[in-house]
């Protein structure tokens, strides 16, 4: 049986019981639609939500206008100063509902073993008896909108195509902006395509002639996975991760499952991993393509868009950084054994707070028009605001519909909530990479993983070789963020920036990285570098040391260098970094004092360090790759001598 009988047979078994059969009079499918399994999906969902009505999303301008004018109706969203911010929105969000819910995020696979234990895992039957129960009636006074979309090109042998059942207009809109969304997916799926069913209410009905919230939501949540039959489920949320299946449940928790299972096709496998991708072009007119883990909200989207310091610039010609994507990357061994990497997604979902001209120009410049903003805070003149834009106005409405004054902020209230987020489409970024569409994706050259850390790790490091960056990746720590629902600030270990993201068990995870470089090594092919960093060293007064965004240029180039055997370097224990002499300078007063202060290496801490890495691997140890064992000991060895 296929993925997707064995989809649909499950959702018949477990829906056909309990709720009333949906009239196929409210269903008014599209004749344009030819896939008999995915109507009759649409209607066992009716039958088990019980909408009032059925919408079928096409995707078009005129659609994205009207839902948008009908929230602007229901007071979800603000239309913002057209003569400011043209075609641009505002919404603020229930305060319950403002960030992605790790602790209620469930990947129920058969067997709790290949969840793992960084997984939340309830069994399967026993998730969707919880599930029945909670979603039967859950659209009632609501509309379910049909929301085709795919993730990559359309049509593209990489892209990869889901439907996502929503009673939100607000998930309808972004994952316009988020994805290839619209009529021309059925094109592509045809009378029998597969597709992914991603289920999400806002797990609030509404009684007859009761008057909705502006952000409905519920006080319970679940955002569950079947990664055997490829489904996702959602409940009670309607912010970001949670709510646009397309991105984290789909484009990495069930994509990383994919990628796994197709080992068994060619042998390799593919990898969808949480990373930016990048080109940059050398003032040599030479081209490369970067992909880099950070956890949320360390600086990914930021990385992504960077404005090299035009003083790098040589005979006249400068760096250029270009945007593959911001977020998630799709990778790909090609024929030539080389990893190539798309970026499934079509928009952006980025962190307001902190950006601005100067940290991220071209951010600024993609949000000029056509974009959401979600809990940022209103201008008195109809604009946008958040915490590190620029200087604060006199007088704002806050995220919570609250009056805020500069007074207010000093006091300790956010104007905008930390997680702030804009929508924007991909083509409104004017470094958007040419080949950012492009099927066969690019080549990579190199990896980065970089957690925020204000000790211990230093400012770059390069792995010796693969299996050793591995290692570097799978022990990555950082400081965790709002990006999540929790406590914030505390370093945990997020191995390859997946923590939250990867849909089957970490340590067999760690495996297919390492045999997908094993398998491509013993091709003879050319490896891409890996690189470990961190930005985020503060000094005795907590402040940032290295400056950052733009200036991270500087680090690039750097590892650039060393994959064309250019540049110096200094090898200590865990691998290779630049002395200050290795590292261009020219048009910043950046002094040797500090550069020691990010890259010292403190043995006591690296001592307490690798006790964190053991506890890690005691958790892991089920499947635990003996390789990452070896490098632990080899590296606590030269670390003691
Ligand atoms: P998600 O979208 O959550 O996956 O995160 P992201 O990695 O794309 O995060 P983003 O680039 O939006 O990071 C936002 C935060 O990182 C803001 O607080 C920025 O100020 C900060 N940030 C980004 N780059 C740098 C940097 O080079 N140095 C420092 N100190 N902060 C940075
Ligand atoms: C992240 O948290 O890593 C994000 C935002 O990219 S969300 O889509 O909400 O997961
Ligand atoms: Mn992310």
């Amino acid at each position: 049986m296929s993925i997707q009988s064995l989809a649909s047979a499950v959702l018949k078994d477990t829906h056909s019981t309990g709720g009333t059969a949906f009239p196929a009079s409210k269903l008014q499918a599209p004749a344009y639609i030819k896939h008999a399994r995915l109507i009759e999906w649409v209607a066992s969902i009716a039958a088990l939500t019980q909408p009032d009505r059925i919408e079928w999303s096409d995707g078009s301008e005129a659609e994205y206008n009207r839902l948008c004018a009908a929230m602007v109706e229901a007071g979800t969203l603000k239309k913002l100063n057209e003569a400011k911010r043209p075609n641009s929105y505002l919404a603020w969000s229930d305060p319950s509902d403002v960030a992605r819910v790790e602790d209620r995020t469930y990947i129920c696979s058969a067997k709790k073993e290949d969840a793992g234990p960084t997984n939340n895992w309830v069994a399967p039957a026993e998730m969707r008896g919880t599930l029945n129960g909670l979603f039967a009636g859950c659209m009632r006074g609501r509309t379910m909108y049909v929301i085709p979309f795919s993730m990559g090109p359309l049509g593209s042998p990489i892209a990869q195509i889901g439907v996502e059942l929503s009673d939100s207009p607000y998930v309808v809109v972004n994952m316009k902006m988020m994805t290839r969304m619209g009529r021309a997916v059925y094109d592509v799926l045809g009378s029998d395509g597969e597709f992914v069913p991603c289920v999400h209410t806002v797990g609030k009905p509404l009684a007859a002639g009761e008057q909705d919230v502006a952000w409905p939501c519920n006080p319970t949540k679940y955002i569950v996975h079947y990664p055997e039959t490829r489904e996702i489920w959602s409940f009670g949320s309607g912010y970001g991760g949670n709510a646009l299946l397309g991105k984290k449940c789909f484009a990495l928790r069930i994509a990383s499952t994919m990628g796994r299972q197709d080992v068994s096709k060619n042998g390799l496998g593919w990898l969808a991993e949480h990373m930016l991708i990048l080109g940059v072009t050398s003032p040599a007119g030479k081209k490369y393509h970067v992909a880099a883990a950070f956890p949320s909200a360390c600086g990914k989207t930021n990385f992504a868009m960077l404005i090299p310091p035009a003083a790098m610039a040589e005979n006249g010609k400068g760096w250029q950084v270009s945007t593959v994507g911001d977020d998630i990357a799709w990778i790909k061994p090609g024929a030539d054994g080389r990893l190539y990497a798309i970026n499934p997604e079509a928009g952006y979902f980025g962190v307001a707070p902190g950006t601005n001209e100067q940290t991220n120009f071209n951010c600024m410049a993609s949000l000029n028009a056509n974009a959401i903003f979600t809990n940022v805070a209103l201008t008195d003149d109809g604009d946008v605001w958040w915490e590190g834009m620029g200087p604060a106005p006199a007088h704002l409405i806050d995220w919570q519909g609250q009056d805020w004054t500069p007074e207010a902020g000093k006091a300790g209230r956010k104007a905008a909530h930390p997680n702030a987020r804009f929508t924007v489409s991909a083509t409104q970024n004017p470094v958007l990479d040419s080949e950012w569409d492009n099927p066969a994706g690019v080549p990579i050259d190199a990896f980065i993983f970089g957690g925020r850390r204000s000790t211990t790790v230093p400012l770059v490091t390069e792995a010796r070789n693969w299996v050793e960056g591995v290692y570097m990746a799978a022990t990555m720590g950082s400081e965790t963020t709002a990006a999540a629902a929790g406590q914030q600030g505390v370093v945990r270990r997020d191995p390859f920036a997946m923590i939250p993201f990867c849909g089957y068990n970490m340590s067999d995870y760690f495996n297919h990285w390492l045999q997908l470089g094993a398998q491509l090594q013993k091709q003879g092919a050319k490896m891409p570098g890996i690189y470990c960093v961190n930005w985020f060293r503060t000094d005795e007064n907590g402040k940032f040391v290295w400056p950052g965004f733009g200036e991270n240029m500087r680090v690039l180039k750097w590892m650039l260098e060393r994959i064309e055997g250019q540049a110096q370097g200094v090898e200590h224990v865990f691998g290779v970094s630049p002395r200050y002499e290795d590292i261009t300078w020219s048009g910043l007063d950046f002094p040797a004092s500090s550069y020691a202060k990010i890259t010292s290496i403190d043995a006591g801490a690296w001592k307490e360090e690798f006790k964190l890495h053991a506890e890690l691997f005691d958790k892991l140890a089920y499947h635990l790759p003996e390789e990452l064992k070896q490098v632990k000991a080899g590296l606590e060895a030269r670390l003691a001598a």
